[in-house]
């Protein structure tokens, strides 16, 4: 699998974005660091991602508004080619544009136990409120300031005779062993069977008067009561012979199978067994999978068995 591009953007000393450069050196790591950005030219760690040969970028936030600012960020981001950008003591607050352009693939690493103490001086107020530990969340970035989503959290003990300084090193030996780790394991989500089947899983049961029922091993979602439900999908992990991880959906019938086999057979196929009765496979694992699409052929195919009268109900919901 090819390594996903990340770029880092800094504003300072950049021990984070050194340990991210450094976990990226291991053959077996996820990521590979395209580019380091910073709003400060003289940002220390700039030079240290020139020293192991990464491409860098600097540009000033002086005198620009915010929001022309990240769009010079923006563009060296897309140059580089990054599919993820990564954020490193890169303090600056990003515009709501910015952050709508990379939707769940901007991360920040903060130093604190997130939802606690979001913004700056974080050890000095958990000092101050007593806490018996500190620590750090890596968590997505969203339009919110340190409020998206938490991946990962590391708690710090705080010690008698702690000061803010010598808690924030502290708290930093943390964020080195985290971040990169927390990263490595992100980018590569959409390969971890467990995270596909809860996508899956996730939007299959949001449509209505739907529940899981395992079919011969593999998780399967039915439409209907729990006695007489029909199937509409099926999650396959190496099952029914063959390997991979692939949704089978209903189709409208064999004419609409032959043709999407035809249109695109890196993603589809016919599954054993089920192929004959009208079922396609929509592979999974290819790495680059459409939610959307899949969103979809579960809506479709739920549509396919389930009873007129929920169909005509989810029609009129549909208008609105
Ligand atoms: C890190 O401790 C990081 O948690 C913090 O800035 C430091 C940067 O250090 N980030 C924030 O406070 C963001 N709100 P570094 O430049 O040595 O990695």
């Amino acid at each position: 699998m090819d390594k996903i591009q990340v770029a880092i953007l800094i504003s300072g000393k950049g021990t984070n974005m050194a340990a991210l450069i450094y976990a990226a050196k291991q053959d077996d790591c996820s990521y590979e660091v395209t580019l380091v950005a910073s709003n400060n030219p003289k940002a220390e760690g700039l030079a240290l991602a020139e020293a192991e040969g990464i491409q860098t970028f600097a540009h000033s936030h002086k005198g620009m508004d915010r929001a022309d600012h990240d769009a010079v960020m923006h563009d060296a981001i897309m140059k580089s080619g990054a599919d993820y950008v990564v954020l490193a003591g890169y303090m600056r607050i990003l515009s709501e544009e910015f952050i709508c352009k990379w939707p769940g693939k901007i991360l920040n690493i903060h130093p604190s136990l997130l939802p606690k103490y979001k913004g700056l001086d974080t050890f000095q107020r958990a000092l101050d409120a007593g806490d018996s530990h500190a620590g750090c969340s890596v968590h997505i970035v969203t339009p919110e300031l340190d409020d998206g989503p938490v991946l990962a959290q590391t708690e710090v003990a705080i010690m008698d005779g702690d000061t803010a300084e010598i808690l924030a090193r502290r708290v930093q030996y943390a964020e080195h062993q985290i971040y990169p780790k927390t990263l490595a394991a992100y980018v590569t989500r959409e390969q971890d069977p467990d995270w596909i089947l809860e996508q899956i899983r996730s939007i299959a049961l949001a449509l209505p008067e739907t529940h899981e029922k395992e079919s011969f091993g593999a998780p399967g979602f039915r439409v209907g009561t729990q006695k007489t439900g029909k199937y509409f999908a099926y999650f396959s992990r190496d099952h029914f012979e063959r390997k991979g991880i692939a949704l089978f959906v209903k189709t409208s019938g064999r004419d609409e199978q032959a043709a999407l086999l035809d249109v695109d057979p890196d993603l589809y196929y016919s599954p054993k067994f089920y192929g004959a009765s009208g079922w396609i496979a929509v592979r999974l694992d290819t790495g680059d999978t459409d939610w959307e699409h899949i969103s979809d052929w579960l809506a479709k195919s739920w549509r396919v068995v389930a009873p007129k009268r929920l169909v005509k109900l989810q029609d009129i919901a549909d208008e609105f």
